[in-house]
Order: C-alpha cells, then sequence, then structure tokens
C-alpha cells in the first residue's frame, strides 16, 4: 500500500508544482512506482513541467466520474518508466471534485503506487481541502518570505483541523521546503533564515532548495531541473526524494559561503 503525499503552500507561485515534478521524477529514479496527480482545476501546469502537455486525453473527472478507467487516462513520464501522471480537469467549476470520488480515486492508486503525489492550488479554499483530505503526508513549501510562511501556516492549520486521519484522530506528518533561497541575501540580513522559518512552522525540514535559473528553463522545456546533473536546485532535489524513500541523506547547508560543493570540493584537497 502506498502513501499519499499532499503538496501545499498556501500562497501561489512558490514552487508547489515544480517541486511535484522533481520529487516525482526523484523518486521514480530510486525505483520507486510513483503518480503525481494535479489537482489545480481549471488550472493545468503540471503536465508542462513534465512534457506531458500534448499527452493529455482523459483527466481525474473523467475517471471520477467512470467517462475512463484509470489505465486510460494515466500518463508514462517520457523519462522514466515508474513515474506516472494524471492530468487537472479543464473544467472552470471548481466544484467538480467530490470528497467520495476522490477517496476511491486514491485508495485505488495507491494500490498500484508506492508514491501517490498530488499538486495542490493555490489558497486554502475548497480545492485545497480536497487535495488535504486523504492525505498521508503534506510536504509543505514556502520561499522565504513573511507573506509566503505566513499563509502555509493558515495552510497547515486547515490541514491539522480537516483532514481525514486527523479526524480518525492520527496525525498527518508535515514536511518543509524552503524553496527560492538565495545565500548571499540570507548571509546579508535581506532574506528569511531557515532557522527562523522552522522555528515560526515548527514542522520537520524536507531540504533546501536554492533560487536557480535554470528552474525556469527546465520547465519551459519540459525536463525537470532534476534531469540537469550540474543543477543546484536539481541536486537539492535529489536529496529530497531520496529522504522521502528512506535514506538518511545529511542536510547541506547551502546558505554557507560557498555553499556545502564548494567546501566538499576544497575539504577533498585538504
Ligand atoms: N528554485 C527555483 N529557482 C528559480 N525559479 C523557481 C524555483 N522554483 C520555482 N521557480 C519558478 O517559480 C514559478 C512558480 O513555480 P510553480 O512551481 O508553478 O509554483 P506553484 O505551483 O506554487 O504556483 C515558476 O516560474 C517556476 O519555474
Ligand atoms: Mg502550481
Amino acid at each position: 500500500m502506498g502513501i499519499v503525499i499532499a503538496v501545499i503552500s498556501g500562497k501561489g507561485g512558490v514552487g508547489k508544482t515544480t517541486a511535484v515534478a522533481n520529487v516525482g521524477l526523484g523518486i521514480a529514479q530510486q525505483g520507486k512506482r510513483c503518480i503525481v496527480l494535479d489537482f489545480d482545476i481549471g488550472q493545468r501546469n503540471l503536465d508542462m513541467i513534465l512534457g506531458l502537455e500534448n499527452r493529455v486525453v482523459y483527466d481525474m473527472i473523467h475517471v471520477m466520474d467512470g467517462d475512463a478507467s484509470l489505465q486510460q487516462a494515466l500518463i508514462r513520464s517520457k523519462v522514466d518508466n515508474n513515474l506516472y501522471f494524471l492530468a487537472a480537469s479543464q473544467s472552470k467549476d471548481k466544484s467538480v471534485l467530490d470528497s467520495e470520488k476522490i477517496e476511491k480515486l486514491v485508495r485505488n492508486l495507491k494500490k498500484e503506487f508506492d508514491f501517490v503525489i498530488l499538486d495542490a492550488p493555490a489558497g486554502i479554499e475548497s480545492g485545497y481541502e480536497h487535495t488535504i483530505e486523504f492525505a498521508d503526508k503534506a510536504i509543505v513549501v514556502v520561499n522565504p518570505e513573511v507573506s509566503s510562511i505566513r499563509d502555509s501556516d493558515r495552510a497547515i492549520g486547515i490541514l491539522d483541523s480537516k483532514s481525514q486521519r486527523v479526524k480518525e484522530g492520527k496525525e498527518v506528518g508535515k514536511y518543509l521546503i524552503i524553496n527560492r533561497i538565495v545565500p548571499e541575501m540570507v548571509r546579508s540580513g535581506q532574506m528569511l533564515r531557515s532557522e527562523d522559518i522552522l522555528d515560526i512552522l515548527d514542522i520537520k525540514l524536507l531540504g533546501k532548495v536554492p533560487e536557480d535559473r535554470g528552474v525556469i528553463d527546465a520547465s519551459n522545456q519540459g525536463k525537470p531541473v532534476i534531469l540537469n546533473k550540474d543543477s543546484l536546485a536539481g541536486a537539492a532535489y535529489k536529496r529530497i526524494a531520496s529522504r522521502l524513500c528512506g535514506e538518511d541523506i545529511k542536510m547541506v547547508d547551502i546558505e554557507s559561503e560557498g555553499g556545502g560543493l564548494f567546501k566538499k570540493l576544497t575539504g577533498m584537497f585538504k
């Protein structure tokens, strides 16, 4: 039985969809079967980052309504056979999601995949609530800025009061990705420090991802940045995926002078 992870943030534009694509691919590269689902109704996006937008015929609403089978709607990644994708509906009507149907879909996917990753829409309205409803765990994506932290704190509040697991008296494990860190700005005090963000949110750190121009280029090309061996953000997502797969990967202090890689390289010549 696989686990369901909702990727959430409250605020839009912080890097959720990018995280879903990269973490999903990273998990698949570790040999686990992974499916990523776009819950951003009316705003398809994940298909483009994965380079699969031309392959979409059926979406999750077709599956939920019985108009297509899972087999018909699942799209396999072109770069890794362990990664599958299920598209969001292009419907303008955000009320197309329904708890019972989501539960059935998620239950079926858990039988087939090790990881079921749900990409939440921005905001904390019904689309968000549906994304977290049947999650076993949540990955909270924030940028090192006050508005992002505040909105994700609200999103966590809703997760901790409205998800099915909490209703059953259990917990939803929460993990933090701090995205778009600019090390020089953290060092000069212009950007929030990871320690301060962790103090406010009080959840477990899953990884830190630096600001990286390569992320945008990669998304535009439909090739997630994790495929780029020279990208620091790609390497950060690789570590995050490994941690999710249970590996004990040391946290890299990307804010420190020269970054972790520089330190490692200089260490080699000592
Ligand atoms: N680490 C990063 N460095 C640079 N740009 C990034 C990074 N992460 C995300 N982005 C860019 O930020 C924008 C919003 O990302 P997206 O994943 O769509 O956010 P969300 O799903 O939270 O709305 C995109 O243009 C994406 O390429
Ligand atoms: Mg998104």
